[in-house]
């Protein structure tokens, strides 16, 4: 008979750590549950430290849960400013930097991911500014409202919506990107083109296949030998994994955590869920790091199932959405290395683009059209194959394919 599960330790207290602790409660789980955080922070909303913290200044963090209602409420022992740095597969235990040592019977890495950092600025004295938490997007705020002159490095969703807030503010923005478009790791060329314009009718400038090189008091260096004026430069140049406890309980973390359908490591008592987790995607036909809030949440609640002995596969389609001036875009699957069909007239600003590989219809991106795309993702969960004729139809009820 298997041992029984009495402590499940949860390194990380983001999305993905709080929501699996709430899920194990929810799945009527008894044991000890204790969840351990870097950051000050009860676990807390991240998609609104771009969007609503900057346009507001009333706009606050919105906790998953008040502080005390984790311990009140759900029994989950909740240990803020607690980096896991250490484990050890054999004994089954956790340490923080602070030299506290946790014993589990089952564990989830949810570390996440941290910014990249641009090398070129180190030591140049301009001030350099990431956007990834709390204290982050409180100082962006706080330099937007100066009407500073920023240069961001990145054309990314970060880089972006930090463009936008920044541009309604007043400041001088100019958005260094290094290759030839906006978001081209997600967003098909009309789709970036459209941004780009937006953003240009806002008076953000753009600087395309170049980047930063070096930078002083008074601006940056770019490749291209353009210097551009500066107050401080905001970095958006992805994220990579936290460096974490997976490589000392000696698991393979290249690229990622690698895990199995069911969120399950090489370590049969070790799970990963949200941006760290490298998971196969049906529709990337390979495996990848999901780096969204959805994913954060959703693959979290279902890896908390597995942990606690149900089998439930978690195959949800990638997706996020992007809010810049009036535009809402959401993209859903794998925009990449397919055929896409326009739905919709994009001149009106509101159409859909799907992409598709054969006949599998592999992702899709909305244009201010949010309740299709609603039902795009229905399309690409269900594995349905519409007609290329009918998806190119806006009088083709998707509904239909669903049958
Ligand atoms: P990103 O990967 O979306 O964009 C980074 C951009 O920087 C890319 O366009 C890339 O070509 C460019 N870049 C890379 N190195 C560069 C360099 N040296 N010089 C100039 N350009 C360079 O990552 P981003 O925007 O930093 O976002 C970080 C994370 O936050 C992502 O995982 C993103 O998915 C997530 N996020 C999600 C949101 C959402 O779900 N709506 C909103 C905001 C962020």
């Amino acid at each position: 008979m298997a041992a029984p599960i009495e402590n499940i330790v949860i390194a990380g207290a983001g999305q993905a750590g709080g929501r699996a602790a709430e899920a194990l409660r929810a799945r009527g789980f008894q044991g000890a549950i204790t969840v351990l955080g870097e950051e000050a922070h009860p676990p807390y909303e991240r998609p609104q430290l771009s969007k609503a913290m900057l346009h507001s200044p009333d706009a606050s963090v919105t906790y998953i849960k008040q502080a005390r209602d984790w311990s009140d409420v759900l029994n989950v022992r909740l240990e803020t400013g607690a980096a896991v740095i250490d484990g050890d597969a054999d004994r089954r235990t956790v340490t923080t930097a602070d030299g506290r040592c946790f014993i589990f019977d089952r564990l989830l890495i949810a570390t996440g991911t941290r910014p990249r950092k641009l090398a070129a600025l180190e030591g140049s004295g301009i001030e350099i500014q990431y956007l990834r938490n709390v204290e982050d997007a409180l100082r962006f705020r706080r330099s937007v409202q100066h009407r500073s002159r920023i240069v961001i490095v990145g054309g990314g969703v970060i880089g972006l919506e930090a463009a936008c807030a920044a541009a309604r503010n007043g400041c001088r923005v100019t958005v260094i990107e290094n290759e030839t478009r906006l978001l081209a790791r997600a967003f098909p060329p009309l789709v970036s083109d459209l941004v780009a314009a937006k953003h240009r009718s806002h008076g953000v400038a753009f600087v395309f296949g170049a980047t930063v090189t070096g930078a002083t008091l008074a601006g940056v260096q770019l490749s291209n030998g353009e210097t551009i004026e500066a107050d401080l430069v905001l970095v958006g140049i992805g994220v990579e994994p936290v460096p974490t406890v997976a490589e000392r309980l000696g698991l393979p973390s290249q690229g990622g955590i690698a895990v199995d359908a069911c969120g399950r490591t090489e370590a049969s008592d070790v799970f990963c869920a949200g941006d760290a987790a490298l998971q196969w995607s049906r529709c990337h036909g390979r495996a990848i790091r999901v780096e969204t809030w959805a994913n954060a949440q959703n693959q979290a609640i279902s890896v908390a199932t597995n942990m606690i002995g149900e089998t439930k596969a978690y195959n949800d389609p990638p997706w996020f959405w992007t809010d810049q001036y009036d535009l809402n875009i959401q993209v859903a699957g794998d925009m990449l290395d397919s055929d896409h069909i326009v739905r919709g007239d994009e001149r009106s600003g509101k159409f859909s683009v799907i992409a598709m590989r054969g006949s599998d219809v592999v992702g899709a991106l909305s244009v201010n059209v949010a309740k299709e795309m609603a039902m795009l993702r229905r399309v690409i969960a269900a594995n349905a194959r519409p007609s290329r004729a009918d998806l190119e139809s806006p009088a083709y009820d998707l509904r239909a394919a669903l049958k």
